[in-house]
């Protein structure tokens, strides 16, 4: 959450009104909070300089020597050379390009210089000398190993190095010594270039050349003004490299808000132009309040204006359609057409701009055969470290999310309750309040797993304490929660109250284990407990130290169905600049924190997730902490959310391709506040918004301290009738959702999965971004985003009939179908081919379905087949990393007229036999089967037979019933408990 309004806050208001602007309230995002590229010293040079380049005969200054190339165990190694004025020395850059096993090539280009640390820093800052270097090592967790077959191609060419790599040497990395670049090609042909528009641009070392006296006096004057002259004064000067020189006035100093950043080490950007040649559309780069398709950036009808960003912040009340930064950041970006999904990784933690261009060839008509085509030129700038770069050559999308995940981690198999239903809400006010809230779910029916805690719960906002009048006995809440298994989520957040009669800050000053200020002192900034410092979870011993802070001896009244939420941890300063921490502080190893921001919020949620795990001596259950601050690897330790967003419908909308992204950009435990954060929705949005949330993999209800109570049970009849239909869905679907996870967990798929994740080949449905698959299921819903629908129009991509999820009416032919959504009703359609295990018992929460028999729904496709998957395990320890599941294939030919359940558990341990024997009772008790063969009419009876059953149990009949097709309504049968195991082999023969 962020601020609240005044009338709450006098004391923090007050104060901080008086320092900056930030606290007027207001409807809209305050764009004046936040830089633009031109306000962004780096993005504006880099930007400036990709003009020059395009307007000018320009030629990239960048040359690899071809002497200096060697190529050892899969990596090719050499120097780059940038060239600047004449009689100046060219500056070395060394070059790595690696060849993965994985098929994938990652290219880093260092700065000799720094590297050596030969460079003097200003204002005697204790800054690290070298390009940030580090962000692997928080980011990566496999895939690196090399590729042995990787070789260099012995046909020597003029000015070119090329080397086959991939399976098969299908790969082929063809790298251009003058000016440099490479080309990564697959089967032949190019599908991912760099410097092909000459914009690669690393801002070298470079002395300061103190500025004539002149300019020294005019710093007295308006800031704004000076910038303003200073620039013009400059444009002549810019005649000593790139197209036109830079902009020598943000080199050394920037001031923004009232802010200014002191740059020890002067201008260090990494930038470089990535092309798509031959592709339309490209996604990820989350998190962004946009469409899945990304858009221009570069100006133009219904384009933005401005580049992608990336640099983690708090944006209180974000704007919809826009490519401001948002809380997190994942620099993983896909480009897909027909045949080939390719992508690059920019693993640099540092504040990061990303330009889109489509750049279209129309069709010749003189040159026969030479179609019209679409490129998408991309340009990355990043402020400070490495330039550090992962190719990979798909050519699906599931390679590249598979791929991606072996770099950066699968997402962490979650308890069975966190991904059921959480309700939340900025505050429940006391103990009672929460045991009220519980006991109303249970009058009204309706399930729930988890009920949150907002910062309300402490005591004066000092984490791991509780307000002694509200909070009176927390241990006592919990165990009432406990009795119907369900979970309470505490908050903990990264800043720590600088106040006395507080061990915890005292702990983390003597320790010496906070964030610095440039000049090494504890960096002290406001938040919500008013001034406070910030943990460095950089450093290995302050995370030592918070696994401490989490035992239940020292966070008292906590038990184990207590969770953690960690909010703000991009990190958000309220009096910083652009709400977050000063560029210059200083983390763990003096990095700055301008190195390593955009990382910050995965330490400190890595740091809670290892301290859940340590919380007792042979307690081990799987953590749950949700964070809002994200990078590449946040997947491996929990959840995120879209933070702050508004009761607009506009925000609903927005939140299917944000969630969307997420998945396939290897973060898919996400969901938006359901509901809204701010504001008080309409009884038809806060229902559609159920809807709509029932198909995020986090699925939290959230309220701003400023709204009215919404809790499902509020809104009266028929909104909580229809929401508890909703709530149910979700529940009834919980083993198709659990094994959607699995997938995610082992193979790095998306939870939701857009159109061209599931038709690839379909090129009307690429930007398709306003429906989603769940897992493989063939579920397929369209959630309502529109006040007073009455219908939506579901796209369908192939030639596969779909089932309404609840009447079986069908829908075929690919293109778009009205399907019928007054309010009491969810678009949710079944794709023909698949098998979706469901618990249909309706229960208070996910815990007491643990054994809860299953139904399996049998979707036929055109041909009469289908084939599902089913993943269960004890939702709570890590047993299943040792074989403590079940996993089953449910496969119906059409021609043996059989369904059948067989084993994908690749070898039985004792944890398996184990689990399997807790599992013994749970049985399958009905099979439904949709779009059932017309031959079964008059049937009555199925013979099923189980594996290991005793002789005269082998084959059982059992009832079996046939409704024929009305209408549009497909045929479907049932089969009557037909009480065969689910971790057992079985066949149920419909011949
Ligand atoms: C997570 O914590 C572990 C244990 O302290 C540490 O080894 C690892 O580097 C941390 N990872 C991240 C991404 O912070």
């Amino acid at each position: 959450m962020m601020f609240t309004t005044a009338a709450r806050w006098p004391a923090v208001f007050l104060l901080l009104s008086a320092l900056c602007t930030l606290f007027v309230p207001a409807v809209t995002v305050k764009h004046e909070n936040f830089k633009t590229c031109d306000q962004s010293g780096f993005c504006k040079r880099n930007r400036q300089f990709a003009d020059d380049a395009a307007a000018s005969s320009w030629t990239s200054p960048y040359a690899l020597d071809p002497a200096t190339i060697t190529f050892k165990n899969g990596q090719l190694s050499g120097t780059v050379f940038k060239t600047l004025k004449e009689g100046e020395a060219q500056v070395r850059l060394p070059l790595t390009v690696t060849f993965l096993e994985s098929g994938v090539a990652r290219v880093t280009l260092d700065e000799e210089r720094r590297l050596k640390g030969d460079v003097d820093l200003r204002h005697g800052s204790q800054a690290r000398k070298e390009r940030y270097n580090e962000a692997g090592k928080w980011a990566l967790v496999g895939g690196l190993k090399v590729a042995d077959g990787a070789a260099l191609s012995e046909k020597a060419e003029a000015g070119y190095t090329k080397v086959f790599y991939g399976d098969a040497g299908k790969h082929q990395a063809v790298i251009r010594h003058a000016p440099f670049g490479i080309e990564f090609q697959r089967d032949g042909e190019t599908q991912i270039k760099f410097n092909d528009r000459g914009l690669l641009n690393m801002e070298h070392w470079r002395q300061k050349v103190e500025p004539p006296p002149k300019e020294e006096e005019k710093k007295e004057g308006d800031e704004e003004n000076k910038d303003e002259e200073k620039t013009e004064e400059k444009v002549e000067e810019k005649k000593d490299e790139g197209p036109k020189g830079e902009d020598e006035s943000t080199w050394w100093e920037e001031t923004f808000g009232g802010n200014t950043d002191s740059k020890p080490r002067g201008p260090e950007a990494a930038a470089l132009d990535i092309s798509f040649p031959g592709y339309e559309h490209v996604f990820g780069i989350p998190e962004h309040a946009t469409r899945l398709s990304l858009k221009t950036t570069r100006g133009g009808d219904g384009n933005y204006k401005e580049p992608y960003r990336l640099y983690n912040a708090d944006v209180f009340e974000y704007e919809m359609d826009s490519p401001m930064t948002l809380y997190g950041a994942i620099p993983f970006m896909q480009a897909h057409r027909k045949g080939s999904t390719v992508g690059v990784f920019w693993l640099n933690a540092a504040e990061t701009w990303v330009d889109v261009v489509k750049s279209k060839t129309t069709a010749n008509p003189l040159a026969l055969g030479l179609k019209g085509h679409t490129d998408i030129q991309t340009h990355w700038i990043s402020e400070s470290g490495l330039l550090d770069v992962f190719v990979f050559l798909g050519p699906t999308p599931q390679d590249l999310t598979r791929q991606y995940g072996e770099l950066t981690g699968y997402t962490a198999m979650p308890q069975s309750f966190a991904i059921a239903y959480h309700q939340c809400r900025w505050n429940y006010v006391t103990d009672e309040d929460v045991k009220d809230v519980d006991r109303k779910f249970d009058k009204f029916n309706i399930p729930y797993d988890v009920i949150w805690l907002d910062i309300e719960y402490t005591h004066e906002k000092k984490y791991f304490t509780w307000d002694p009048l509200t909070f009176v006995n927390p241990t006592k809440m919990h165990k009432h929660l406990d009795k119907r298994e369900r979970k309470l989520v505490a908050i903990i957040d990264p800043h720590i109250k600088n106040t006395n009669d507080y061990p915890v800050i005292d702990e983390l000053k003597k320790k010496g284990l906070a964030v610095k200020n440039k000049d090494g002192g504890d960096y002290e900034g406001w938040c919500w407990p008013g001034s406070s410092m910030w943990i460095d979870c950089f450093n290995p011993a302050a995370i030592t130290w918070w696994k401490g802070l989490f035992k239940y001896d020292s966070f008292k009244g906590t038990a184990p169905n207590t969770f953690i939420w960690n909010d703000m941890n991009e990190p958000s300063v309220f009096n910083g600049p652009e709400t977050t921490m000063p560029k210059d502080n200083l983390h763990h190893d003096n990095w700055e924190h301008r190195d390593v921001h955009n990382i910050n919020g995965m330490t400190f949620h890595n740091a809670t997730y290892e301290a859940m795990l340590e919380r007792k001596k042979g307690e081990i259950r799987r953590p749950f902490v949700l964070t809002r601050a994200f990078y590449s690897g946040s997947q491996r330790v929990g959840a995120m959310w879209t933070g702050d967003n508004l009761a607009e419908w506009s925000h609903l909308e927005a939140s299917i391709p944000m969630v969307l992204n997420q998945g396939i950009s290897g973060f898919p435990f996400s969901g938006a506040d359901v509901g809204g954060f701010f504001g008080n929705p309409s009884k038809e949005l806060l229902t559609r918004w159920y809807q709509t949330g029932i198909f995020y993999p986090f699925f939290r209800g959230h309220a701003h301290i400023d709204t009215r109570r919404r809790e499902p049970y509020i809104a009266g009849s028929p909104y909580t009738e229809i929401i508890t239909q909703a709530l149910r869905l979700r529940y009834q679907l919980l083993p198709a959702w659990y094994t959607a996870f699995h997938e995610a967990a082992t193979i790095g798929a998306p939870i939701i999965r857009p159109n061209f994740y599931i038709h690839p080949e379909d090129e009307k449905g690429f930007a398709v971004d306003d429906q989603l698959y769940v897992g493989s299921t063939g579920l397929l819903a369209k959630p309502v985003t529109k006040e007073g629908a009455e219908s939506v129009s579901v796209y369908i991509a192939d030639d596969q009939p779909y089932y309404n999820y609840f009447d079986y009416t069908v829908y075929q032919g690919a293109g778009q179908h009205t399907v019928p959504a007054p309010l009491d009703t969810i678009p949710l359609l079944m794709q023909g081919g698949h098998v979706i295990p469901r618990r249909d018992r309706p229960r208070r929460s996910s815990g007491l379905m643990k054994f809860d028999p299953f139904t399996l729904v049998v979707v036929l496709d055109k041909d009469g087949n289908a084939a599902g998957t089913l993943y269960v395990d004890d939702g709570e320890t890590f047993d299943y990393q040792q074989g403590a599941y079940i996993h089953r294939r449910f496969s119906f030919d059409g021609k043996r007229n059989a369904l059948t359940s067989t084993n994908l558990h690749p070898r039985a341990t004792v944890k398996t036999d184990a689990y399997l024997k807790t599992m013994a009772k749970v049985r399958v008790e009905k099979v439904i089967v949709v779009g059932a063969p017309k031959a079964w009419k008059g049937k009555s009876q199925v013979v099923v037979s189980e594996e290991g059953a005793k002789e005269s149990a082998r084959k059982r009949q059992v009832g079996f019933e046939y409704y024929e097709s009305s209408g549009k309504k497909a045929a479907w049968a049932v089969v009557r408990d037909p009480k065969v195991a689910i971790g057992k082999g079985w066949k149920i023969d419909f011949s």
